[in-house]
């Protein structure tokens, strides 16, 4: 098919050109002084990035998901209890994660499209007087939801509870797209992955650790080797790592971080709001379900629509993909089959947008559901008009 592809899944995103060549060059010599000099350039990039002064960014060659078991497994031990939210698949994976390392999990289990209610945090905080929780996990963007949380509030819930809990935030689909503050919440562990808001290919996790994090690890005893943090943290002060790093991929890293700072954080999430905005007004106009049960909990990096019975989301995507080169994320685990997603993330236009609306207007149509063609780029349209 000519013509540039649309890469609308939640993850990972489209790549600027200017990332993209900037990893076109011969590989570098990880210990040479070329790699030093790099490693001392991103770190404080990074910082800025979770909004952290005293915050240690931590990056790993692995997925996002590497990223979240190095989350646990370095500042935990065997029975720990850990409390978590059940919200929606990825949330879901991280409490899994947090039981199979053989902590004891209590999870509270909410119909998916939920945020994570801070007075229940609150209330089960404040319950257990021994303070057995040694963490509370909390996914910042669920993104087989499509719902954000206020990461904020659920701070806020365990101060009033006067809890010393560990707050661990899974900000993989969030960080660079959405407001996030680690200091300011008082995060302990935020984990992040190179592929979405970054604006890189996957391969990289990136986390941020508290000092009061590193301070469990010297006690935590879960059995870590490759991700044990305190060798990189130590390392890095050199510039080196103790394993090999994602050379090419850290010299993206350096260019996309200098691309989020020159549009501004601000104006990222300002740009974020927008687009998803504008797609929220066409999938009203099409009079289809957003997944999010609540609209301003409606995440600004990825949309979940539902489709009625009868309709099958998986052939949405198939025929999306097979007719016009537009990737849309399918329904995860039960939502299979009833939910697509339409990701926003990442380096995206207002046009970009349109034409992905127009896209799914068209399969949509074809496949029967009930919508008028041309009603949600309308919608979208006016929206950016400001009309
Ligand atoms: C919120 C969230 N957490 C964790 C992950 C897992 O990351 P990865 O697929 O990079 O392992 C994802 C991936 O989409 C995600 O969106």
């Amino acid at each position: 098919m000519p013509g540039r592809k649309f890469l609308q899944v939640p993850g990972p995103t489209n790549i600027p050109d200017r990332v993209q060549r900037s990893m076109n060059r011969p590989v570098i010599d990880h210990r040479g002084p070329e790699f030093v000099e790099l490693t001392r350039s991103i770190l404080p990039k990074l910082q800025r990035v979770f909004r952290t002064d005293s915050g240690i960014p931590v990056i790993f060659p692995a997925s996002g998901t590497g990223g979240l078991e190095a989350s646990l497994v370095n500042v935990l031990s065997p029975g720990d209890r850990v409390l978590a939210f059940d919200i929606g698949h990825f949330s879901n994976v991280y409490a899994r994660m947090a039981r199979r390392l053989g902590c004891d999990v209590e999870v509270v289990e909410l119909p998916w499209g939920s945020s994570i209610p801070a007075e229940r945090v609150q209330t089960l905080l404040a319950e257990d007087r021994d303070h057995r929780f040694k963490a509370v996990l909390a996914t910042h963007n669920e993104t087989s939801t499509g719902v954000t949380c206020d990461i904020g509030a659920v701070r806020a819930a365990m101060d009033r509870a006067g809890h010393p809990a560990l707050l661990l935030v899974d900000t993989v689909s969030g960080l660079g797209s959405i407001d996030f503050r680690f200091d300011e919440w008082r995060v302990d562990v935020a984990t992040a992955g190179s592929q979405k808001g970054l604006l890189l290919p996957p391969g990289l996790a990136i986390l941020c650790v508290s000092g009061k994090a590193v301070a469990a690890g010297s006690s935590a005893q879960l059995p870590r080797y490759y991700f044990d943090w305190a060798p990189v943290i130590e390392m890095n002060r050199k510039g080196w790592f103790p394993f090999t790093p994602a050379t090419l991929l850290m010299i993206g890293l350096n260019e996309a971080l200098d691309m989020l700072h020159e549009e501004g954080l601000e104006n990222v999430f300002g740009r974020h709001e927008r687009l998803a905005e504008g797609i929220r007004r066409a999938v009203e106009s099409w009079g289809l379900p957003l997944l999010a049960r609540i609209r301003e909990e409606a995440s600004h990096v990825v949309t979940a629509i539902c489709l009625e019975d009868g309709f099958d989301a998986d052939r949405v995507i198939g025929l999306a993909e097979s007719q016009y080169g537009l990737s849309l994320g399918i329904g995860i685990g039960p939502l299979q089959g009833r939910v697509f997603r339409i990701g926003h993330l990442g380096w995206l236009n207002e046009l970009e947008v349109l034409g992905t609306l127009a896209g799914v207007e068209m399969t949509l149509a074809s496949l029967g559901v009930p919508i008028d063609l041309g009603s949600g780029v309308a919608a979208c349209q006016r929206y950016f008009v400001g009309g």
